[in-house]
């Protein structure tokens, strides 16, 4: 038997073993996703204490409840740190970390040890799948050679009309946390193989789960897809931080017009000013691209150019609180201010590269004493970026804040009474339309 039609029978059959390595915000919701289409599913991670929670019919993840993680269970779900069950697996999909070094690189380090961890284990007509965003060539530069090099059976990966080999295929993840408008099924999943028969394993182990799949003819094409999608939204969300600048000088409110503009059927998609960019995707899958771009002596201006007015955002969202303390006669020095939100959007416990972060360092160099409130996270420590180790602090007794600022506008907030309490409010995502109050500054 051919391994598509052998892989396709396993499938339907539902006796096939999926292994997902990366139990974070992507692998584990996927990981449900299979469970629920009764897949007997397997976590891998390197973090003890994901593993041993997920084992224990637990989550740490807001909005996966703990049933969820135990229904999965009832369908085999289990989460282990041994890379040896690689073996017993008939797909694998990768979907661990890919974030910027130090130097604004691509600090590809988690999959190439991923990888590398993997290929000793891999046998004869097993499908791998990368979703970690990356750059173009990924899939077939730097995954290729790791598991040809890597495997004691001296597997190779299948390339063009090869049927034999490790199946290798790159499958960009698509989720947006938070949004409950699409259900992640109607999500369609872009497929790329090294093989003709990598691509059709893949759409078929995707359209288990998704309602559509979208082939394309290589990983290259799917890794660029996944790039232009988050690039279109940083240089559109960098256009409107830019504009919103614009109108506030002008005395015109951005909001109003951006409602006006998308009245239009057609050539126009609203996106919103905020306080700056934060996530894993769009502030650093940009990069990945400027990155490789140089190698073919390439300049990507307009993810520069993008990048350098999103990153001023929270510079900016100083300057009105810095004019509006000013107007009473007031300094940053000395000054008690309150950040509402920490994590980088509305009503998700994410906080990586969130500007609430690089807002609240800001602040505190320039001397003010700040606090934050956050429903989904008591506590800040420290992580690659910051430093904070503070603790949630209660909304009651707002009056005694200089000014307090909506950073991200969690939907448990009650607007009105924050307004009515505090001396000042800066509102950076236009979370108080409606209300009217001289001391709210919109910017
Ligand atoms: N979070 C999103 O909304 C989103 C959306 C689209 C794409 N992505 C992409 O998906 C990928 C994963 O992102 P995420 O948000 O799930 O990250 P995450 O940090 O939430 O999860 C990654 C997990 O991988 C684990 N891990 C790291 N190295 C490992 C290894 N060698 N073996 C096993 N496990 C390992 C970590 O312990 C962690 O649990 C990234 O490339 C990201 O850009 C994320």
């Amino acid at each position: 038997m051919l391994p598509l039609s052998e892989f396709t029978h396993k499938l339907e059959s539902r006796q096939a073993r999926i292994g997902i390595v990366g139990m974070g915000y992507v692998g584990l919701p996927l990981a449900l996703l299979f469970s629920g289409e009764r897949f007997r599913v397997t976590g891998f991670d390197i973090a003890a204490d994901k593993v041993a929670t997920l084992n224990a019919g637990n989550s740490y993840i807001v909005r996966i409840l703990p049933e969820a993680i135990r229904e999965a269970q009832k369908a085999g779900f289990r989460a282990t740190a041994d890379y040896s069950e690689i073996d017993a697996m008939d797909a694998v999909i990768i979907c661990v970390p890919t974030p910027l070094d130090e130097h604004h690189e691509p600090d590809l380090s988690f999959v190439t040890s991923t990888v590398k961890a993997i290929a000793p284990h891999l046998r004869e007509g097993q499908l791998i799948v990368l979703e970690s965003t990356t750059y173009p060539g990924t899939t077939e530069e730097v995954v290729t050679p790791l598991l040809d090099g890597g495997n004691a059976r001296g597997l190779k990966v299948a390339r063009g009309a090869e049927q034999t080999g490790v199946q290798l295929a790159f499958s960009p993840e698509r989720e947006d946390p938070g949004n409950d408008t699409v259900d992640r099924r109607d999500i369609p999943k872009v497929v790329g193989g090294s093989s003709a028969a990598a691509t059709e394993m893949a759409a078929a182990l995707y359209g288990a789960i998704f309602r559509r799949v979208v082939r394309v003819s290589s990983p290259a094409v799917a890794e660029m897809t996944k790039l232009l999608e988050n690039i279109y939204r940083c240089v559109n969300i960098a256009l409107v931080n830019e504009l919103k600048q614009l109108c506030i000088r002008m005395g015109i409110d951005i909001h109003e017009v951006i409602d006006a503009a998308k009245t239009k059927p057609f050539g126009f998609q609203a996106f919103y000013p905020g306080p700056g960019l934060g996530g894993h995707c769009i502030p650093i899958d940009p990069f990945y691209l400027s990155w490789k771009a140089r190698e073919f002596d390439f300049r990507t201006r307009f993810i520069e150019l993008a990048g350098e007015v999103n990153m001023a955002m929270p510079y900016f969202v100083l300057d009105q609180l810095a004019a509006a303390l000013n107007e009473r006669g007031k300094t940053f020095k000395g000054s008690k201010l309150l950040v509402l939100g920490v994590a980088y959007k509305r009503d998700i416990d994410d906080l990586r590269e969130s500007p609430s972060l690089t807002i609240i360092e800001l602040l505190r160099k320039r001397g003010a004493e700040v606090a934050y409130n956050d429903p989904y996270f008591p506590t800040v420590g420290h992580g690659r970026k910051y430093d904070l180790n503070m603790t949630s602090a209660p909304l009651d007794h707002l009056g005694q804040y200089d000014a307090v600022l909506i950073v991200t506008d969690h939907s448990s907030y009650d607007y009105a009474r924050i307004v009515d309490q505090a001396q000042l409010v800066i509102d950076t995502r236009n979370a108080t339309r409606g209300i009217h109050s001289p001391n709210i500054v919109r910017c």
